[in-house]
């Protein structure tokens, strides 16, 4: 029987990864969204182009979770956009419902399932999803350190000329302005980075890759990026349900790895068929320690709006 896996909101990101993993064919994909009719046109749209494709899978569209049971793997891509007027604390208050409403559904129709958490703020969203399904820290993982390192090899494989593919990197921290890119454990065919490009424009790269997810949005302008988020959550859903065993950088709860607990932040993560099966421990210089933990700091701020939110509530 083939595997299964569940699609949570079909907007722009969620309908994206539903078509790169229908398009694999290893696993049949349901795709779930309030709005009614949406899921199931854009899973019809896809599951038609199946012959053209050769893809083999099923694709449904749902606006409830009965047809999701049982599933291997769900990704969790639901929740709004900041909009005019919106503060931040609002957002994170309306995504935290959502993602604690579609979590306890998950939970109940596929009580052994994986959670790949997308929706942002990325960090916060994943203690939601792991607070709320009391699921062990090796099934609720966060997707944000495969696009961040996606960004950085694109823009260091146009500097340099070289194929996107012979760029190892590694981008860690929260998903935001306070991420990591990993200078030092960047290679260029196994050639460290600082060798090839000169500090100075290192330092823009760098920026660049940190004001990605930004620079799409003032091109966009109605919207945020969806198709490299969406071949980072392809990626890591490919390690989990074929068993790849792939180091992948993804959002993971810390115990005392990396000197941080409780905590989700970016670090490189063995992925296999139980979820989490490693962290993989670099050793930081003191520069890229201390980024790692002003970036921890801020996604403890967040969390620690949240649970007050919640005792108030
Ligand atoms: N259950 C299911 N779907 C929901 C729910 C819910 N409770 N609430 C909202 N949705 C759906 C919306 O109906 C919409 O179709 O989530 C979808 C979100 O899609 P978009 O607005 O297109 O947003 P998208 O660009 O896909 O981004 C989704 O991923 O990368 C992050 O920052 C991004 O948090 C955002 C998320």
């Amino acid at each position: 029987m083939r595997k299964k896996v569940t699609v949570v909101g079909a907007g722009q990101v969620g309908a994206t990864t539903a078509q790169r993993l229908f398009e694999r064919g290893y696993a049949d994909v349901v795709l779930v969204d309030i709005v009614e009719g949406l899921p199931q046109g854009k899973a019809l749209d896809m599951l038609e182009s199946g012959p053209v494709v050769g893809s083999d899978a099923s694709i449904i569209g749902a606006n409830s979770y009965d047809q999701t049971a049982s599933s291997d793997v769900v990704v969790i891509t639901s929740g709004i956009a900041r909009r005019p007027g919106m503060s931040r604390d609002d957002l994170l208050f309306t995504n935290m419902n959502i993602i604690a409403g579609v979590t306890a559904q998950v939970v109940k129709h596929s009580p052994d399932s994986i959670i790949i958490v997308v929706t942002n703020p990325l960090d916060a969203m994943c203690h939601v999803a792991l607070e709320t399904s009391g699921f062990p820290r090796e099934r609720v993982i966060g997707q944000s350190g495969v696009l961040d390192t996606a960004r950085f090899r694109t823009f260091l494989s146009s500097e340099l000329k070289v194929s996107k593919r012979d760029i190892q990197a590694y981008v860690l921290g929260g998903h935001g302005d306070t991420m990591v890119p990993l200078v030092g454990y960047t290679t260029v065919g196994g050639v460290p980075v600082a060798n090839l490009v000169p500090k100075a424009r290192l330092d823009q790269i760098v920026q660049r890759t940190r004001d990605g997810g930004g620079e799409i949005v003032n091109l966009l302008k109605t919207g945020s990026a969806y198709y490299a988020p969406s071949a980072g959550v392809a990626e890591m859903v490919d390690s989990i349900i074929l068993d790849q065993k792939r180091v992948l950088p993804c959002a993971i709860y810390l115990q005392g790895e990396y000197g941080l607990r409780d905590l989700f932040v970016g670090v490189p993560a063995k992925l296999g068929a139980s979820g989490l099966e490693q962290v993989v421990q670099l050793k930081l210089s003191d520069e890229e320690a201390a980024m790692l933990k002003k970036s921890a700091a801020a996604v403890q701020e967040l969390v620690d709006v949240m649970h007050k939110k919640k005792a108030a509530d």
